[in-house]
C-alpha cells in the first residue's frame, strides 16, 4: 500500500515510516526538509499521487496562539483539498487527549479546529488522540517557570511511550476509516509535579518543583479529568519508570 506521512521526519513520523517501510509498505516521508511542505502547497500533489493512506503526524513549528492556529487550519485545509483531488482513501491525524476539554489553550484550539476540518471533509478518516509522550516531560518541566522554579500541578495525566502510540498509528492505519477518534494513553495516570520531580532528579536538574493547584498547563488549569483517557481507550506497554531508566531517554 502506498502511504504518505506528513510530518514523516518527525519524533513520531520517522518512526512510523520505518516501521510501515518493515511491514512491506511503501512509504513516503514528506516534509519541509524532504520537500513537502503543507502551507506552501509545495510537492503536494506530487507526493500524493496514487497515495492510498495519508498520515498527517506534523506539528507547527510555533506554539503561540495565532501561529498555531494558522498552521494546522491552512495545512490540513491544503491537504484535505489535495487528498481529495488525488483520491486518497483514508486520512489519519494524530490528535490529543481532551482537546476539547482544554479549549483556554491557544494549541488545542487549533487541534479541535484541525480535527473538525478533517470531520467535515468527504475524504474516510481516522483520529487518534494520544496522551503526553514521555519525550514530552522535559518541555513541561520546562513550561511554567516562576523565578527559577517550576510551577505545577499535582493533576493527575496519563503519559506514553511515543513508540506506543506509533504502534497504535500502524494498526489504525491497517484497518478501515474508523470514521472517528479512538484514544490511546499510557499505562499509569501520575501526578504532573512528580513526574516531573522524577525526571529531573535522574537529570540531576536540581530545580524545585511547586505544587500549585492553580498553575496552568500551556496556559489552561486542569484537574484530574482534563488529560487522562477514557475507559475504553488503547494501552500503551511501556511504563514511565522503565522507559526513564533507559540511559538513551535521559535527555
Ligand atoms: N508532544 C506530545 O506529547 C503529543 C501528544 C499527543 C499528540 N501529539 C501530536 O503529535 C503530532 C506529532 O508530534 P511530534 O512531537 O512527533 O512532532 P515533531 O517531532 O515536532 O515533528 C513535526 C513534523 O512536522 C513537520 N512539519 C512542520 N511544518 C510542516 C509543513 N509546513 N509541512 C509538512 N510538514 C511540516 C516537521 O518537518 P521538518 O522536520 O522538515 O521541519 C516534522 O517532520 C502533533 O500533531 C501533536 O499535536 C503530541
Amino acid at each position: 500500500m502506498k502511504i504518505v506521512v506528513i510530518g514523516g521526519t518527525g519524533l513520531i513520523g520517522s518512526n512510523l515510516v520505518n516501521k510501515l517501510r518493515q511491514l512491506g509498505h511503501e512509504v513516503s516521508a514528506a516534509s519541509p526538509s524532504s520537500g513537502v511542505n503543507t502551507i506552501t502547497g509545495e510537492g503536494l500533489s506530487e507526493v500524493l499521487a496514487g497515495a492510498e493512506v495519508v498520515v498527517d503526524v506534523s506539528n507547527s513549528p510555533s506554539f503561540e496562539d495565532q501561529a498555531v492556529l494558522e498552521f494546522f487550519q491552512t495545512s490540513t485545509r491544503n491537504l484535505l483539498e489535495a487528498e481529495a483531488t488525488a483520491g486518497v482513501k483514508h486520512h489519519v491525524a494524530l490528535s490529543v487527549v481532551g482537546t476539547d476539554r482544554l479549549q483556554g489553550s491557544g494549541y488545542f484550539r487549533a487541534k479541535l479546529v484541525q480535527e473538525n476540518l478533517i470531520k467535515d471533509s468527504s475524504i474516510p478518516y481516522s483520529i487518534l488522540r494520544a496522551t503526553q509522550f514521555f519525550e514530552f516531560v522535559g518541555a513541561i518541566a520546562n513550561s511554567g517557570i516562576v523565578d527559577g522554579k517550576t510551577h505545577l500541578p499535582p493533576a493527575l495525566f496519563q503519559p506514553i511511550a511515543s513508540e506506543d502510540v506509533v504502534l497504535a498509528l500502524v494498526k489504525v492505519v491497517a484497518g478501515s476509516p474508523l470514521e472517528g477518534t479512538l484514544e490511546v494513553a499510557g499505562p499509569e495516570r501520575i501526578q504532573m509535579d512528580e513526574i516531573v520531580r522524577r525526571y529531573l532528579s535522574i537529570m540531576q536538574d536540581h530545580r524545585e518543583v511547586v505544587t500549585d493547584d492553580d498553575a496552568p498547563y500551556f496556559g489552561v488549569v486542569i484537574n484530574d479529568q482534563s488529560l487522562t483517557a477514557s475507559e475504553d481507550a488503547m494501552i500503551g506497554k511501556m511504563s514511565y519508570q522503565d522507559w526513564i531508566s533507559d540511559p538513551a531517554n535521559q535527555r
